[in-house]
């Protein structure tokens, strides 16, 4: 069998669950950013359809995901050069999730940690949809047969879910149909941590407010979020080996280094030998400059609802002139009966 040579296209997700934080931004928003300004075509996801898969309020869920659009645009993203849709305007991304249940095992599933950490104690109390997220993730990914996902560290396992099921689509079938996406995981901050608590990820669930930076967060609250971050008593080593068994210090240095696009190596040389109290207005002065403009001009595209559902209907139609194609060949390769259009 030749092996296909897939054009670049790059996809990722977002889901509107709220609380958009500082680890969204620089592990994935900052770098979609970076990728549109790329010769590559970028298509980016409010997964709706992911946010159900644990209760979400109807409310909040129109809210969250306008504020999510919001926020793809207030971060740089912008609607004409790259795709931003909602996934429920979509239907082929659960029109091939389905395919995708039925190719992915159990056991895989079994295996997934955000499965486990999400479902908890009570796994028999959790929705199937919470199980069969990653086969969803694969079509979101796979319909568009996009060979690049920019996404932070923890979505490492659901990406080679996604080659694995691909693999095994293209085997049982005989084809070559799906690329072997490849995972984009790159930059100083692709595991942003807890301000409160170097040990954990820094997520829109935890309970502490304090924990996270919020993109909606003004100017005072970013700065006193990091006035009061959690350190340790020494000063800032000049290379990376320094910061070994240090976790807070390596997140705020992380931090800094992603904001700044810088290295570790680069923002360690220059503030090597400073106390905290002199790195953290450094660092606070650096995240507002760069946060709060994001936080305003959400707050204003926030006041334009009809706008942001006007450009997620054109995201739409615009994406289902990749997916219709894309789903109705894998249907024929399945041997459905239907039009046959590639
Ligand atoms: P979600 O909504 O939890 O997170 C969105 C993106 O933010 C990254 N991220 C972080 N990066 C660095 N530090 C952190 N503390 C941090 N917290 C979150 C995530 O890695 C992710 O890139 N399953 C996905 C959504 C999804 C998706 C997709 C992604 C659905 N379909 C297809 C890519 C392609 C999720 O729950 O992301």
């Amino acid at each position: 069998m030749s092996e296909t040579t897939f054009t670049p296209r790059v996809f990722s997700g977002i889901q509107p669950s709220g609380n958009l934080h500082l680890g969204n931004y620089l592990g994935a928003l900052k770098r979609f950013v970076d990728w549109q300004a790329k010769d590559v075509e970028t298509i980016y996801c409010m997964v709706d359809l992911h946010a159900i898969t644990v209760w979400q309020d109807p409310v909040d869920l129109k809210k969250s995901t306008r504020e999510l659009c919001a926020g793809f645009i207030a971060a740089g993203l912008d609607p004409e050069q790259s795709i931003l849709i909602n996934q429920s305007q979509v239907p082929e991304h659960a029109q091939l999730g389905w395919v995708f249940n039925c190719v992915a095992r159990m056991g895989w599933m079994q295996r997934m940690t955000q499965f486990k950490d999400k479902a908890g104690k009570n796994a028999q109390n959790a929705s199937l949809g919470l199980f069969g997220y990653p086969a969803l993730m694969a079509a979101d990914i796979l319909v568009y047969h996009a060979t690049h996902v920019p996404v932070g560290e923890d979505q490492k396992q659901h990406l080679e879910l996604t080659r694995d099921i691909a693999a095994k689509f293209n085997h049982d079938y005989g084809v070559d149909f799906f690329p072997m996406t490849e995972p984009v995981i790159e930059g100083a901050a692709t595991r942003v941590m807890s301000l409160r608590d170097g040990s954990k990820k820094m997520s829109k669930s935890d309970p502490s407010d304090a924990s996270r930076i919020n993109l909606t967060d003004d100017a005072d609250a970013i700065a006193k979020k990091i006035r009061k971050a959690k350190t340790d008593p020494e000063a800032l080593p000049s290379e990376e080996k320094g910061l070994e068994d240090r976790p807070e210090a390596r997140n705020l240095v992380n931090i800094y280094a992603a904001l700044n696009d810088q290295s570790v190596e680069q923002v360690l040389a220059d503030v090597g030998g400073k106390q905290f109290s002199e790195f953290k207005p450094m660092l606070a002065d650096l995240a507002v400059s760069k946060m709060a403009p994001i936080s305003t001009e959400m707050a204003r595209l926030m006041n334009e609802q009809d706008e942001i559902d006007r450009i997620l209907t054109r995201g739409a139609e615009r994406a289902r002139e990749i997916t219709a194609p894309i789903l109705r060949k894998t249907y024929d390769i399945i041997g459905m009966v239907g039009p046959t259009t590639l």
